[in-house]
């Protein structure tokens, strides 16, 4: 039965944030389970991720997209209904991280940059998706915030501050759209193996200090949230809105 429920054949799916990382695995893993999938991004290797998904037999699209900017995501949600019909299912996963520092450390411009896109991107992904799916009477919609968005990690404060958002706008967009049949929840990955994690990876000296995190010290590999990801898009989550689910490897359990 389970099987059956993760069959996501006929759903259109839109990623944003699928050139690399997360996103590139759970835009797999959806188109795997049978989906049309839409990818909205900076970064040219989304025609990547649209090559290995094609490779898989699936169907992917790139729509080149800031998600900081309004007229793009309004034209990634159209492109997507136009082009497959409709949108059933939304991960709005897309997030930079400026270089770590103490808060009185990180300049207006690190600020700007990390709100733009960590927080305003996910708020005009909401906004378009939503309105789409309101007509449509259905819809759920998985927002990636970060264990930042749960605990004030050390030395990120504009991320800590836009994940906490993504958290809040989650929760205001569930309670605004239960009754419309819109499902809105969040991911809260701890530390992924990822092009943005470099900057603690490749230092042997943070690395040590990074892997003291998780419990099971180790980082996850990105496809190590798809679970959860396919979980809450499907009928399987159909009563779970407004919660945020951490995949953390238990770092924030102490
Ligand atoms: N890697 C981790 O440890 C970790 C932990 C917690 C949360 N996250 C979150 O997971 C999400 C995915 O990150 P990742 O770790 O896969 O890193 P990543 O750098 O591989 O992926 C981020 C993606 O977002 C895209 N992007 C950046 N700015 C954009 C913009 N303005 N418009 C559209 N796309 C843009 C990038 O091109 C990239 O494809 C992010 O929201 C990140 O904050 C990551």
């Amino acid at each position: 039965m389970a099987e059956q429920l993760l069959n996501f054949t006929g759903k259109v799916v839109l990623v944003t944030g699928g050139a690399t990382g997360i996103g590139r695995a759970v835009s797999l893993a959806f188109a795997r389970q049978g989906a049309k999938v839409v990818i909205g991004d900076i970064d040219e290797r989304s025609t990547e991720t649209v090559r290995l998904i094609e490779e898989a037999g699936g169907t992917g699209l790139f729509v080149p997209t800031n998600v900081s900017r309004a007229s793009e995501v309004g034209n990634l949600v159209k492109t997507a209904v136009e082009t497959y019909g409709s949108l059933d299912v939304a991960f709005n996963n897309a997030g930079i991280f400026v270089p770590p520092a103490p808060l009185a450390e990180h300049s207006e411009e690190d600020w700007d940059k990390t709100i733009a896109v960590d927080l305003k991107g996910v708020f005009l992904s909401l906004k378009y998706e939503i309105a789409h799916m309101v007509t449509a009477g259905a819809g759920a919609i998985i927002n990636t915030a970060s264990i930042a968005g749960v605990i004030g990690d050390p030395d990120m404060a504009p991320y800590v501050a836009a994940k906490h958002g993504v958290v809040g706008l989650t929760k205001a967009a569930a309670v605004d759209y239960a009754k419309a049949g819109i499902r809105v929840n969040a991911l809260a990955p701890g530390l992924t193996d990822t092009p943005m994690n470099r900057v603690w990876l490749d230092d042997p000296a943070m690395r040590d200090a990074v892997l003291a995190g998780p419990q099971m010290g180790r980082v996850a590999q990105p496809e190590e949230m798809v679970g959860m990801v396919l979980y809450l898009a499907s009928p399987l989550a159909s009563f779970v809105t407004g919660g945020v689910f951490v995949v953390d490897g238990g770092q924030t359990t102490r």
